[in-house]
């Protein structure tokens, strides 16, 4: 293990796990974010004869300096396998993600997979959705009028990032306090003009997640999809 912080040991420990599901002749999916990272080191150390797309710049980069071949999602077409981290977990295994503004083409990559699989340390497990906030991919054009849509549905605040996601647009957080029906949520968020993509990602998605934490890693098997 290369850090001593145990949530920096644990996101290494998920990653590395996750990446025994990664076997030769599949499609992968590589998702973005400190957990996943560690998929892609264990990929290029083991180096499996597999075919990837990149979830992000910062993903494409990381694979292709670790000799991995990435090529576009329109090039893989499907996917065998995704594997991704997450911001929150709930015990649906409903996601939030999008806190490396990067949710809008993992969303697009996980829905191209067969299974998806999800790696975290144990603080992103939470009984429901909503204390990290919703992020929210936004088109530049009117996004005072998109602030205000995502208000009315009741979000105390909506707040808009520094930085640009890898499609050039803005990146906003929603603060919904807690999510009651995160599905219903992402419906609704889905229906607003100018979102481009949200960070809600249902539980039907999911396959597993794989948790590391205190006492090793575990899996959480998502039986009802
Ligand atoms: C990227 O936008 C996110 O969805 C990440 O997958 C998520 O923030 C998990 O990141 P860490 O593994 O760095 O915690």
């Amino acid at each position: 293990m290369s850090d001593t912080d145990p949530r920096v040991r644990a996101k290494e420990e998920a990653g590395r796990h996750a990446a025994g599901y990664v076997t030769d002749g599949m499609r992968v999916g590589l998702g973005t974010g400190s957990t996943v990272h560690w998929t892609i080191v264990e990929l290029g150390e083991r180096a499996p004869d597999i075919i990837c797309t990149a979830t992000s710049v910062q993903t494409h980069d990381l694979a292709t300096s670790l000799g991995l071949r990435v090529v576009s999602p329109d090039e893989i077409g499907a996917l065998d396998l995704t594997i991704d981290g997450a911001d929150e977990v709930d015990p649906s295994f409903n996601l939030t993600k999008g806190g490396g503004a990067a949710h809008t083409r993992e969303k697009i990559v996980a829905a191209m997979s067969a299974r998806f699989i999800v790696v975290v340390d144990e603080t992103k497990l939470v009984d429901a959705l909503g204390p990290f906030g919703t992020p929210l991919e936004v088109l530049d054009f009117a996004p005072g009028v998109v602030q205000r849509a995502v208000r009315a549905m009741g979000a105390a605040d909506v707040t808009t990032r520094d930085i640009r996601s890898d499609n050039g647009n803005l990146v906003m957080d929603a603060q919904f306090g807690t999510i009651a029906d995160p599905v219903a949520l992402a419906t609704a968020l889905a229906l607003i003009p100018g979102i481009v993509e949200h960070g809600i990602f249902p539980g039907s998605m999911v396959e597993r997640v794989v948790v590391a934490g205190a006492t090793g890693v575990r899996e959480l098997v998502n039986d009802r999809r």
